[in-house]
């Protein structure tokens, strides 16, 4: 996670020996919630020498796409093996391991296992509090056909003859399934096993060291360096923000482009939020008028979004060149934008879209990415510690072009102001009604419909509100939300009588696939 753990020798900690498997950040972060601090890294970027004297209470070899025995697969030093350090190697980390220690590896088509599998399980350390049939999850075609001498075969499925191995005296395991991942049902108590018993952890990390450890290690390296960071008012970035302002206090400027198409009063919010309560540097940009004056009669959603991603760009540009010299643009990028832009230098690619291209418009040294090994969960986790408040922390997702994309059709300042309202009463009402967390995202949506109503002895000649709520895990796919009828009913009641130029209000009950959440 970075560098200032791995200088601190009194902290147990395990290294996640990288082999180019999807998931690899995954079995670090099982590794934390246990208590016990995880680092990834590549395999060709440690030796064995330095593997000892970092002091490692054990080692995890990851899964990988390759088969072990083409010549260009990533290898290891098989000294690891006798190094007194307890592995554990995973698919193709447990492969390796086989091949590294003499045994064979073989491939054949009707061999392959894919998805949940019963796996039988013989008496030992690391499947101990396992019942003797569990399902794991196999994402495999090699297999280990016959293990090294001094290995016993701990595990089988039906197709698999060995899916999982270990020689206790030298305390190595592997496993051919992903014990990482929550398919493999008691996937957290195997590692829990190797890492409390076979490799005596006692598990006292905490979030708050990475927090600590991270300020530390900034305020080193960035000492008497300008910072510049992109504040959208998200999670992610804010929880950047304050955690670089602990480490260099006034040397961080944060830029926050007010686009005009922000929710009710969350411009206002994030500028008292940051200025008062963290007493940071920052610069609040109005630009509505530029924003709003470069989409007026823009109906097409693609070109709305194309134009607010390069009006923030030149917007923030002119920032940053009054600022002078900045030594480093820091981001808020988090695993998840890492794995959806695949691996290594592509990483970099999905930092330039998050932030809308700034690495390109502003001249500054290096990139500083304080939350990128941390999903997002444990994103929040720090953003509690560091006191942010608890409406930010768990502020649902917003788009980068906001309410533009919530406005079908031409964007007028009327029309955002009609949709703030309606938006900001469905959020009351669903944070009342205690859902907040139900739905992952919820949010109302200006459709370019008007249709006929009724007022009083009135005809009325209205918009149409959709109000859309889902709930997710990742965002790729969603369900609607199942809200209450209570709730929308409240909703809908109070959007028509207390918005005026509404007439009727629908909710949403798309899926998506087929929708997508934001309705452009
Ligand atoms: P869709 O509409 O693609 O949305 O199903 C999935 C999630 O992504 C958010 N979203 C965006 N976020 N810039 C962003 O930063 C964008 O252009 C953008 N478009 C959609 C959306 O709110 C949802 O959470």
């Amino acid at each position: 996670m970075n560098n200032t753990i791995m200088s601190n020798t009194m902290q147990e900690k395990i290294l996640v020996l990288d082999f180019g498997g999807q998931y690899n950040q995954l079995i670090a972060r099982r590794v934390r919630e246990q208590h016990v601090y995880a680092e990834i890294k590549p395999y060709n970027k440690i030796s064995v020498a330095q593997i000892k004297e970092a002091g490692y209470k054990g080692v995890i070899f990851t899964g990988g796409p390759n088969s072990v025995y083409d010549e260009n697969s990533p290898h290891y030093d098989p000294a690891i093996l006798d190094a007194g350090i307890p592995v554990l190697g995973i698919c193709y980390g447990a492969q390796l391991m086989a091949w590294m220690a003499g045994g064979t590896v073989s491939s054949a088509d009707n061999s392959s296992e894919y998805g949940k599998t019963q796996v039988t399980a013989a008496e030992n350390t690391l499947f101990a509090g396992v019942p003797r049939e569990s399902i794991c999850w196999m994402s495999h075609t090699d297999f280990i056909q016959t293990p090294p001498v001094g290995f016993r075969v701990i595990a089988h499925t039906d197709k698999c003859p060995c899916a999982a191995m270990c020689d206790e005296g030298r305390r190595l395991y592997a496993v051919q399934f992903h014990p990482e991942v929550t398919h493999t049902v008691y996937g957290r108590q195997m590692l829990h096993n190797f890492l409390f018993v076979v490799c005596g952890c006692c598990g006292d990390w905490k979030m708050e060291d990475f927090v600590e450890q991270t300020i530390a290690k900034y305020r080193t390296e960035l000492a008497d360096k300008k910072v510049l960071l992109a504040l959208s008012g998200g999670v992610d970035s804010a929880v950047a923000a304050v955690l670089l302002h602990r480490a260099v206090g006034s040397n961080l400027t944060c830029v926050f482009v007010d686009h005009g198409l922000l929710r009710k009063d969350e411009g206002d919010f994030v500028e008292r939020t940051f200025r008062e309560k963290f007493a940071m540097n920052l610069i609040r940009v109005n630009a509505a008028e530029r924003f709003l004056s470069k989409l007026a009669g823009v109906t097409e959603p693609e070109k709305k979004r194309k134009i607010i991603g390069e009006e923030f760009i030149r917007v923030f540009e002119d920032e940053a060149k009054k600022l002078g010299k900045i030594n480093a643009l820091a981001q808020g990028t988090i695993y998840p934008d890492v794995i959806e832009s695949g691996k290594g230098d592509s990483a970099v690619i999905k930092s330039h879209h998050n932030v809308g291209g700034l690495p390109d418009v502003v001249d500054f040294d290096e990139i500083v990415e304080p939350l990128r090994e941390l999903f997002k969960d444990e994103v929040r986790e720090v953003g509690t510690r560091l006191g942010i408040p608890h409406d930010l922390v768990w502020r649902q997702p917003f788009p980068g072009p906001g309410l533009a994309v919530r406005v079908i059709g031409e964007i007028t300042e009327d029309k955002l102001a009609l949709l703030r309202e309606a938006d900001a009463i469905f959020c009351e009402e669903v944070a009342q009604a205690g859902l907040e967390k139900v739905a992952n995202q919820y949010f109302a949506v200006l459709t370019g419909l008007k249709s006929v109503g009724v007022m009083g002895d009135a005809g009325t000649y209205g918009y149409t509100i959709a109000l859309r709520a889902v709930t997710t895990d990742d965002f790729m796919t969603a369900e609607w939300t199942r809200l209450p009828y209570e709730v929308l009913e409240r909703a809908s009641s109070r959007i028509t009588n207390e918005v005026p130029g509404v007439s009727r209000v629908v909710y949403d009950i798309t899926g998506k696939p087929p929708a997508t959440v934001e309705w452009e």
